[in-house]
């Protein structure tokens, strides 16, 4: 990627925003057959979206023809970007010889041993189509394996689109209660209240508050499950304190601990648990684990994971998909992690750390207040320069919220996808000028923001 290639991948990329674009197109015709035009409410953006036509390596273009520098690869899921010749050879020369068969292929084989190899609290392992099901299929083998009904998790984090896993996701300060003990919030309208009885919430990086509230429901908790870097708790990584406290009261109890590290895999050869030194009983899995393709999975200690076994009859907690597997996202995920190797781990996590520091120093220079947090090859811009600690000093307000929205919203309209939460990510195929292309528009968004203060 060249220096000029990229300069003009930051220009003006406004052509989605004409009342008469492809993209304003598609979205009237879109309105009319979806709800809101969309099918995943994430990449609503107002008034429409640009739709996308396709990616290359870091970049995506538009319907429209304009060209950005993807900043979200899929909202973490696209480690390698797009189309890479690795993976797209891999899923190609898959997709003609089949593509889903209801009988185990080898690719299935493949996988689960990379996953078990690596990382260290996975000694055996499922596949599902995403990271809410291989959630779900977490929870139901904790409740089974223990025989207990209710969970706990914690304020703020996203655990994908399961009832019990979204309870406290949008809590309020209107109805969030107090720290030590926060209210069981619902996501959606119309959650039963029984699920918001059977889900104890947990204040995030407070290791005293936290075991306490296990303590106390400890006979009827099954799980405990917790995201070591949670996105929408704010993007801080928990402290390894605050993770050994939850390993110690969870193991004094017989709770099951979950890791969910379908984004936090992302930080390193051997996931979030390898960072961290923290051994949980089961971990879910997603994103980059599918090369790209939709994909989940659950793993962990053999002896719970044993709920699942088929061999001895109807096993204690069955577990159908009719795509479970399939060979293509198979093939096309052990392209991808193949391709991860310990340095390519450490050469994101370097650059990750480099571009945070950008950023804190674009806030810096131009006085505009803000900040970044994240680890590895994750970063969350914050529209704050409060001291962030969870989800409650994490959440935006309403002023807060209006500057990220112009923020994003400028990087979209110059060349730059973010998400609109402020959540971003590298991929392998971006370099030093992508970087630099990054920081300059960044730090243009951030002039712009100084004529609203
Ligand atoms: C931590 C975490 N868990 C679970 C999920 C759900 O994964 P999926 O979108 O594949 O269902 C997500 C999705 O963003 C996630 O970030």
């Amino acid at each position: 990627m060249t220096t000029t290639q990229t300069s003009k991948a930051l220009s003006v990329t406004k052509r989605y925003a004409d009342p008469d674009s492809k993209s304003a197109r598609l979205h009237r015709q879109a309105t009319a057959v979806m709800p809101g035009g969309n099918s995943r409410t994430t990449v609503h953006m107002a008034p429409y979206p640009p739709y996308a036509a396709e990616g290359q390596g870091c970049f995506v273009v538009d319907v429209d023809g304009d060209r950005r520098l993807d900043l979200l690869n899929n909202y973490t899921a696209l480690i390698h970007g797009h189309a890479h010749p690795s993976i797209t050879t891999a899923a190609t020369a898959r997709l003609a010889r089949g593509t889903s068969f209801p009988l185990p292929t080898v690719e299935e084989v493949e996988l689960a041993s990379l996953l078990v190899e690596r990382l260290p609290a996975v000694e055996q392992v499922r596949f599902t189509n995403s990271g809410s099901e291989a959630v779900m299929m977490a929870i139901k083998a904790a409740r089974g394996f223990t025989g207990r009904p209710k969970i706990a998790k914690f304020e703020g984090a996203y655990h994908g689109s399961y009832d019990y896993a979204e309870v406290s996701l949008s809590s309020t300060p209107a109805n969030w209660g107090s720290l030590a003990e926060p209210a069981s919030t619902a996501y959606s309208r119309g959650t039963p209240p029984a699920v918001l009885e059977d889900v104890i919430v947990l204040p995030f990086n407070r290791p005293e508050l936290a075991a306490r509230r296990i303590e106390r429901h400890a006979s009827e908790l099954a799980a405990v499950i917790v995201d070591p870097v949670p996105n929408r708790v704010g993007l801080m990584p928990a402290d390894r304190e605050f993770l050994e406290s939850l390993r110690a009261v969870t193991a004094a109890h017989g709770v099951v601990l979950i890791f969910d590290e379908v984004i936090s895999f992302r930080i390193g050869y051997h996931g979030a648990q390898g960072h961290f030194g923290i051994r949980p009983d089961l971990t879910t899995l997603g994103k980059i684990i599918g090369g790209g393709f939709p994909v989940g999975a659950v793993g962990g200690r053999a002896d719970v994971m044993a709920v699942f076994d088929p061999t001895k009859g109807t096993p204690p907690v069955p577990h159908g998909g009719t795509f479970n597997a399939n060979p293509v996202t198979m093939a096309a995920g052990l392209a991808g992690m193949r391709l991860m190797d310990r340095a390519a781990f450490d050469r994101l996590a370097e650059f990750g750390a480099k571009l945070r520091d950008g950023i804190a120093a674009c806030f810096k220079d131009a006085g505009v207040g803000g900040s970044v947090t994240g680890v590895g090859s994750l970063f969350r811009v914050h529209p704050s320069q409060r001291t962030l600690s969870d989800y409650r000093s994490s959440r935006a307000d309403t002023a807060e919220a209006a500057r990220l929205d112009r923020i994003v919203r400028f990087l979209l309209d110059h060349g730059v996808l973010l998400s609109t939460t402020g959540l971003g990510c590298l991929s392998t195929p971006m370099g030093d000028p992508e970087l630099e292309s990054f920081l300059a528009v960044f730090s243009a968004a951030l002039e712009a923001e100084r004529g609203h203060a």
